[in-house]
């Protein structure tokens, strides 16, 4: 296989720029990051510390296996919203449990009592899809005031459908267990009721449809916490607990011990080439995104520095060259990957969706590399059948059945994102570095496109054109549509599954391979009729 080699100097002017921008969004993230581990704040973690209880990060700690690695899912969710804690009270994220790759979906007490807000809702059935689409076992550690009760109009119809999505993944043969820790009323008591397996902590989990106060008032029945929803009840009269654990880690050894017996195995292939390591260090991922978006960077620089031993077999090299495809592995996972390095012409899209097809006649998990300002626009362009010739790359991205990595390492703007597998085109798994921007343009294009609009409508109507005027509203719609455009405002929103260090990009490739093959890896030959 051809080894890639790098021509990039870390000292030159640019590299050094682009390293700098990097570090400086990085160091944004870390601040981030802390306030995420802080969860609701010196005082609240004093206070459930106080009741004997674990933060959710504790819990998810000591369910996994011993060091193993676990995929934080989302760690940003709502940090778009002024008033929500990043990471949107819940932590979700892949793991080990006994051997077996799990996804564990862990209220966060500390904050509003782990109520979900609408982000939480949205992060939680994100979580849920991952599950279903992977078939990885689903461990709920719960302990939640249930629904933000003040947004509650956000968060009821939507949040309906989490507990759906949990039966359903039941029924579709992946087992699901809930562990309880504390509150789990009324939408929250259907997360052990819909669970095939449970375990109650004793003397702290308390689940019921309606809790004390409700049902004073709309029965005047009068009675307390424990004889009402406690875990001694639930074991003894209900039959809602499984399992009786005496605390908190007695309660997590019974929920390892309950994955070890389901005696699960792997349904993808598995890893089958050699997993060394790329040729040059992961450090200089850092200069390997452009800084400036007018200026794009060299592909392959990336992923001579993810795939392993950086080797790549190219495909059509010479054909369509901004669309940079071809085969390579990461951690011994073999990987088809389209990568952009440019904008996407007619040859580009041909080739791109005449790959998509190769993978999937061979069952080749892809990998998206997303910088990508857009399909090529203009006369020259129309004529030569760019609408039709995008089509293809749409259709066979569409259509594919082998599970889609997409890493957005710039710019995702416009149909370009569609074509590359986008949020909305169901890949497994989407990750941006921070110097990602998502919007269906770049901020200077739309802002000038506005003002060509308005400036046309004025000669029409024969008012007069003011030129400081138009200047003003096109640097306020820019900078608007710049913010909008930025990677955290994209992570909040759950456009994709997590910002990460473009240090870490080949570790957590790595183990959205391993989780993608719990499923069967299948490819199709079932495709639209593409247009020619
Ligand atoms: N919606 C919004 N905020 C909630 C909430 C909910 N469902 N449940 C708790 N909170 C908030 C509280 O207002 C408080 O906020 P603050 O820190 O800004 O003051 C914080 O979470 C902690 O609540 P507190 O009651 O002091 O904590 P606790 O540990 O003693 O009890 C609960 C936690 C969840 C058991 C208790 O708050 C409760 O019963 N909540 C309502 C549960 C409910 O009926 N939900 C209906 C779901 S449809």
């Amino acid at each position: 296989m051809a080894v890639l080699q790098s021509t990039l100097d870390p000292g030159a002017d640019r590299a050094v720029l682009d390293r700098r921008a990097m570090l400086e969004a990085l160091r944004e993230h870390d601040e981030l990051a802390a306030r995420v581990i802080a969860a609701g704040g010196e005082q609240a973690v004093t206070r459930h510390r106080a009741r004997g209880r674990l933060l959710a990060r504790e819990r998810v700690d000591l369910l996994l296996d011993e060091d193993a690695p676990f995929l934080e899912l989302s760690g940003f969710a709502g940090v778009h919203e002024p008033a929500e804690q990043p990471g949107a009270r819940l932590l979700t994220g892949i793991g080990p449990v006994s051997g077996v790759e799990c996804m564990v979906i862990a209220n966060e007490a500390t904050v509003k009592g782990g109520s979900l807000s609408p982000s939480a809702v949205t992060k939680q059935l994100r979580a849920l899809e991952i599950a279903a689409r992977n078939r990885l076992p689903v461990i709920s550690l719960v302990q939640s005031g249930g629904a933000d009760l003040p947004r509650q109009e956000e968060i009821f119809v939507p949040g309906g459908r989490i507990f759906r999505e949990l039966t359903r993944l039941s029924a579709a043969g992946v087992p699901t267990i809930a562990i309880v820790f504390g509150s789990s009323t009324a939408g929250g008591a259907y997360l052990p009721g819909l669970s095939e397996y449970t375990v109650f902590v004793k003397d702290q989990a308390a689940v019921y449809l309606g809790g004390p106060p409700l049902v004073r008032m709309a029965t005047g029945e009068e009675v307390d916490d424990e004889t009402l929803g406690g875990a001694d009840m639930h074991a003894r009269e209900s039959g809602l607990a499984d399992h009786l654990a005496v605390d908190e880690r007695d309660a997590l050894r019974i929920g390892r011990q309950i994955v070890a017996d389901l005696g699960l195995r792997k349904a993808g292939p598995g890893p089958s080439l050699p997993p060394d390591p790329p040729q040059r260090p992961a450090e200089e991922l850092l200069a390997c995104a452009s800084s400036d978006n007018r200026r794009t960077v060299e592909v392959r620089e990336i992923l001579l520095r993810v795939l392993d031993g950086s080797r790549f077999d190219e495909f059509k090299p010479l054909y369509g060259p901004q669309l940079v495809c071809g085969w390579g592995s990461i951690d011994g996972y073999p990987v088809g990957v389209l990568a952009n390095n440019g904008i996407l012409f007619s040859p580009e899209s041909q080739k791109g969706a005449h790959f998509v097809q190769l993978a999937n006649a061979r069952s080749i998990p892809l990998l998206f590399v997303q910088n990508i300002t857009g399909f090529m626009v203009g006369s020259a362009a129309e004529r030569g059948g760019i609408i039709k010739d995008g089509a293809k790359l749409i259709n066979a991205v569409s259509n594919s059945t082998v599970p889609h990595l997409t890493l957005m390492v710039g710019a995702s703007y416009g149909a370009g994102n569609y074509g590359m597998s986008g949020r909305a085109y169901d890949p497994r798994f989407v990750f941006s570095w921070p110097s990602h921007r998502i919007a269906v343009m770049g901020g200077s294009q739309l802002a000038g496109v506005m003002s060509i609009i308005r400036r046309s409508a004025a000669e029409r109507a024969g008012t007069d054109w003011d030129d400081a005027a138009d200047l003003a509203l096109r640097a306020e719609t820019e900078a608007m549509i710049d913010a909008q455009s930025g990677s955290l405002n994209a992570t909040g929103r759950l456009w994709d599954d997590g910002v990460i260090d473009p240090r870490h990009t080949r570790t957590v490739l790595g183990l959205a391979l391993s989780a993608v093959h719990s499923a069967p890896v299948e490819g199709t030959g079932r495709f639209a009729p593409f247009r020619m």
